[in-house]
């Protein structure tokens, strides 16, 4: 039995039993455009519950978004009606954040200018198994806090960012926040596809660990070029010329894709499911994720050609950063920190992860059990580790 970390208390995991997945998928790659979805609703398991770490980032992230707002209005020619994106919106107390937070800004920046604000088209996209109703039940909660404002219009537009997703130069900024690390699909080089020699070279591993050959990180940055290559070139088409992009995701601080600071949050959970799942499904997964270094970025951008950077940042995010669990001091607090921030964090994953997790490793895997071990590993680690993100924000304008 392990020891592990539900709601904050210490319980017991079940057996290990590499039985658990004989459910699992018959062997066929995952479609992410369809399986991918943050877990819906509002229980305990939500991403709308379990989204405190997203809603940080956004708000770490503000002070550029709200530049960009301006400049995106003010580089566009000032539009009557002012289009604004969001990529990878989501659900839950976050998905209207950032676009509430732009209008807010441009508002503001016509009463200095002595003009009149435009009326905003907001377009909140995200993959099709979304919770698009859940989006839309939270808009009369929005519109009344907009009473007394300009008008706006809401449109949900499903499917994938790596494709169009609007009319050509429809769009006068774009905003994403904890979305781009999402690759589309496995690293190509590394699916084993049905008829191909199927050389699993990431054995017993989910992502880039220490013990991948060289040519898992080179699979992982050849997917990120293509994905973010595509992403650069569709949005070059919708966004108008002075149009921006502000977009904040995960990142690294290290050249090197395979020292990224981050990855022990999949090798925690490759250890976890290495007790639980068969290693079949374990070498036919490799986690859909990238956080590429700010000079990877920076070439992908110079490569691609469309847009110039006008700003970038790198930053950290804790997981106690909002102090929910500081303020009671003493010893005792010090040592349930780990647990809390394994607790925390086991469960943000969840709710981002479980879908995909559950396409692969199939429908009857156990869900809690995996978690509650994850919990037990991340607070063994967060004893003597900090808990904290790297993040970009980078806002781009259409040359
Ligand atoms: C962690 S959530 C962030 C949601 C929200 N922006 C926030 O900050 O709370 C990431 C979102 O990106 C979406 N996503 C991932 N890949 C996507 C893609 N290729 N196209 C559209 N949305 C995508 C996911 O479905 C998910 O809702």
């Amino acid at each position: 039995m392990n020891k592990c970390y539900i709601d904050g208390s210490i319980g017991q995991c079940g057996h290990s039993s590499r039985s658990a997945d004989k459910a699992a998928a018959s062997g066929t790659v995952m479609d992410l455009k369809k399986d991918f979805h943050m877990n819906s609703g509002a229980g305990d398991n939500s991403y709308a519950r379990n989204s405190k770490i997203q809603g940080l980032i956004i708000s770490k992230s503000q002070s550029e978004r709200r530049k960009a707002a301006v400049a995106a209005y003010l580089g566009t020619g000032r539009p009557a009606t002012m289009s604004v994106a969001d990529l990878g919106c989501s659900s839950g107390p976050t998905a209207l954040l950032a676009v509430e937070d732009i209008m807010v800004a441009v508002e503001r920046a016509c009463v200095e200018l002595h003009g009149q604000p435009p009326e905003f088209n907001l377009l909140l996209n995200d993959l099709y198994g979304n919770d698009f109703n859940a989006l839309f039940r939270s808009f009369p909660e929005f519109n009344s806090r907009r009473q007394g404002k300009g008008l706006c219009f809401v449109t949900g537009v499903p499917g994938t960012f790596y494709g169009r997703l609007f009319a050509a130069k429809s769009l006068h900024l774009v905003c994403s926040s904890s979305s781009l690390h999402w690759l589309s699909q496995m690293p190509e080089e590394l699916q084993q596809k049905e008829g191909s020699p199927a050389a699993c070279v990431n054995k017993g591993k989910v992502f880039i660990s220490a013990g991948s050959p060289p040519c898992v990180a080179e699979a992982y940055r050849k997917q990120f070029h293509r994905d973010f290559t595509t992403f650069l070139r569709c949005r070059a088409e919708e966004i108008v010329r002075g149009g921006l992009m502000v977009l904040a995701f995960m990142s690294r601080k290290n050249r090197e894709a395979a020292l990224m600071e981050d990855r022990y949050i999949w090798g925690l959970l490759e250890d976890a499911l290495n007790a639980m799942a068969s290693e079949e499904r374990i070498d036919s997964f490799d986690a859909p994720f990238y956080a590429p270094s700010m000079e990877e970025l920076e070439e992908e951008i110079g490569g691609e050609g469309s847009f110039c950077i006008r700003s970038s940042d790198q930053f950290l995010v804790r997981w106690d950063d909002d102090n929910q669990y500081s303020g009671t001091g003493g010893e005792a607090n010090v040592t349930a920190r780990p647990v809390k921030h394994a607790v925390r964090m086991a469960k943000g994953v969840r709710a981002v992860a479980e879908s995909m997790l559950r396409s692969h490793f199939g429908e009857g895997f156990g869900m809690d059990d995996l978690f509650c071990r994850y919990g037990g590993l991340l607070a063994q680690y967060y004893a003597d580790s900090e808990a904290a993100v790297t993040n970009v924000v980078i806002s781009l304008v259409r040359k």
